[in-house]
This record gives C-alpha cells, structure tokens and sequence, in this order.
C-alpha cells in the first residue's frame, strides 16, 4: 500500500520537524523510522521502503523539488537530443542514501516483516524526465514519442540502465522483492505501450530474474494484460478499475496477483469497508494473490480505516 505512511499523525510530526520531503527521503535513519511506522501502526504484512522513484532522474542529472500541496517539479527538463546525451547513466552510489535507509530498516525491523524495494518504470520517469511536473495528459512526453521515436528510445535506454543499477543496488542492500511502478501507462495505445513502455521493463525484469521477486504496476493498461502475461515478473499489480474475473482469465496461474480494493472504498463506514474487502478476497480465492489497495493511499484517509482493512483481510477466512 504505497503511501499508507503519510496519513500517520506520526509521519507527518517527523515529516514537519524537517525543511521538506526531500529531507526526509535523504536521512537514512529517518527514512528508515517513517518506513517501519504503517508496520507498528496500521500492522501491515510488509514495508516498503520510504523514497520516491523521482531520485532516478535527479541521479541522473536532473534534480526534482516537491512542491507542497503540489507535487513533484522538475527545474530542469529534457527538451532536446543534447539535454539527453548530457544525462547520465546513474551507476547507483549516486542513490547510496537510499542504500543506507534499506540496511538500517531491515536492522530494526528484525525479521518481522519483508522489506520491499521499488523503482519508476522507465515510461513513468520519462513523463517526468520531460514534462517537468504531473499532467492530466503528459502530451509534451507523448510528443516525442510521435516526432521523434528515436530520441525517446535512447532516454528510455538511459533511464533502464539506471533503473537496473539502482535496482541492484537496493537488492544487494537486502530488500527482498522489488516493485516497478508504470503510473502513467495508461495513456499509451497498447502497441505504444508494448514498444515505449514494456518492452524496457520486461529488460529490467531480465537482469534481476533469480535473485528477488518482481512486481509490476500497470496501472490503467488493462489493454495490455497479455503483454504483461509476456513479462518477466512474477506478480501483476491490479489497479480497481480492472474486473478481478477478467483478470484472472488472461494470467491463470502464470503470476501472482496483487490489489485491488479501491482506495475510495476507505472512506465508507467501518462495515461498508469489510464488506468490500470481504468481496475483493472472495474474488481472489483460489489463486497466489497479494491483498492490496489498487493504488495509493489518499492523503485525507483516516487511519482507522486502513487498519479496518488489513484486520479484515486478516481475519478472512477462506471457503
Ligand atoms: O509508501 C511509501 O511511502 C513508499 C514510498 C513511495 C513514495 N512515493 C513516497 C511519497 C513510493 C513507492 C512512491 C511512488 C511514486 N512517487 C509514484 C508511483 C506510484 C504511484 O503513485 O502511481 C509516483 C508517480 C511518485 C511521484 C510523486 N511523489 C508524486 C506525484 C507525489 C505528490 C502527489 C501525492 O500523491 O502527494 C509524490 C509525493 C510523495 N511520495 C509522498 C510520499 C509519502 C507524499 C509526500 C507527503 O505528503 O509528505
């Protein structure tokens, strides 16, 4: 459930005692205390580790600012050819804070639950990497695909190799399964998202295959799923627009399936909450799934709600 944290009063104390976000996902110790508080807190199966994916762009050369109440801004943007032969591969020492957050984490968290990495999928940061912010239609990065294939391709490249050292080194620093997040694969046509999108996660799937499981996040490409069944994950996040019938007719038992109340669902009344929940495992039983949100957690959702969530799922028992 990724940001389940930020609805914490105790994530947001630690959180206002710093000049930003960025603070935060930039001290270790801190990262690493704000990461295991949904586990103390909410009592979720897992944690997952505090960052963001924007910190690939920024090693890479491209620094971004989270604007308050607004989301991420990026000064600097990909506009050119040039701008992105001067972007660099990041090798992964750049992101050696993030490193250092994932040991202390597994150090206090003491085998008590797995600790999950992450990274943006190429296509996502490529959105970021160009328009510079969030947007409804990330039509500047959907420009370049059309004008200029071949530009798109080698910062695609750029990103992937990045995102496979990145990756590597947060397995090395012990996380035991990562997740790939694509937020904005939607927006593509299927045959755009296979060539500009899946097509780059499924090499990063390839160079981690073996060592932790991977999951992917399409979210919105329900036009996709046989694509995915293609990939090389092992786990398909859902998001709640998708039936959960349909989806478990294209993978069958080829990968684990992930999700997907909606994340709207929270906030109904305690009892409308475990009856959604009720019917969302129901739809699952009888195939490897992860129980989850279909996306993040919304900012004004109360705490209560989430633990009422998880202590159904808990609770459930299978027919
Ligand atoms: O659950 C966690 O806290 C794990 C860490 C995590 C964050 N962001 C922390 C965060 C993860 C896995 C992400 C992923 C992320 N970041 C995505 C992909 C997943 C998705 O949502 O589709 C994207 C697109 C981003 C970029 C980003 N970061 C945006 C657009 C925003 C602002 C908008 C918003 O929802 O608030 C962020 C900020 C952000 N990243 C927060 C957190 C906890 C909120 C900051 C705060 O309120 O303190």
């Amino acid at each position: 459930m990724r940001q389940a944290g930020r609805i914490l009063p105790e994530y947001r104390a630690i959180r206002n005692s710093l000049s930003g976000f960025k603070e935060l996902v930039e001290t270790p110790n801190l990262a690493a205390e704000v990461t295991i508080q949904p586990v103390d807190i909410l009592g979720v199966d897992a944690a997952i580790i505090f960052s963001d994916i924007l910190v690939i762009p920024e090693a890479m050369g491209l620094p971004y600012e989270m604007i308050e109440k607004k989301g991420p801004y990026f000064p600097k943007v990909i506009s050119s050819a040039k701008d992105i032969e001067q972007v660099m591969v990041a090798e992964g020492p750049e992101l050696q804070y993030v490193y250092d957050a994932i040991s202390l984490t597994i150090k206090e968290l003491d085998g008590r639950v797995p600790l999950i990495g992450f990274a943006g999928a190429p296509f996502t940061i490529f959105c970021y990497m160009i328009e510079g912010s969030g947007s409804k239609t990330f039509s500047k990065a959907r420009k370049v695909i059309v004008q200029n294939p071949e530009m798109a391709h080698s910062l695609l490249e750029k990103i992937t190799a990045s995102t496979i050292n990145y990756l590597k080194g947060q397995i090395s620093a012990g996380v035991d399964l990562v997740q790939i997040f694509d937020s904005w694969a939607g927006i593509l046509s299927p045959e755009t998202y296979l060539e500009f999108g899946l097509k780059y996660i499924d090499k990063i799937c390839e160079a981690i295959q073996g060592q932790v499981p991977v999951t992917v996040f399409a979210k919105g490409a329900h036009f996709s799923l046989g694509d995915l069944k293609s990939t090389r994950c092992d786990t398909v996040g859902l998001d709640w627009n998708i039936p959960v019938e349909y989806a478990r007719e294209f993978f069958g038992n080829t990968k684990t399936l992930q999700g997907n109340l909606d994340p709207a669902v929270l906030y109904g009344s305690g009892k409308e909450i475990a009856t959604e929940t009720r019917k969302m495992m129901r739809s699952f039983e009888g195939c490897r799934h992860i129980a989850n949100l279909g996306h993040g957690v919304y900012p004004d959702t109360k705490p209560e709600a989430v633990k009422t969530f998880i202590q159904t799922i808990k609770e459930y028992e299978y027919e």
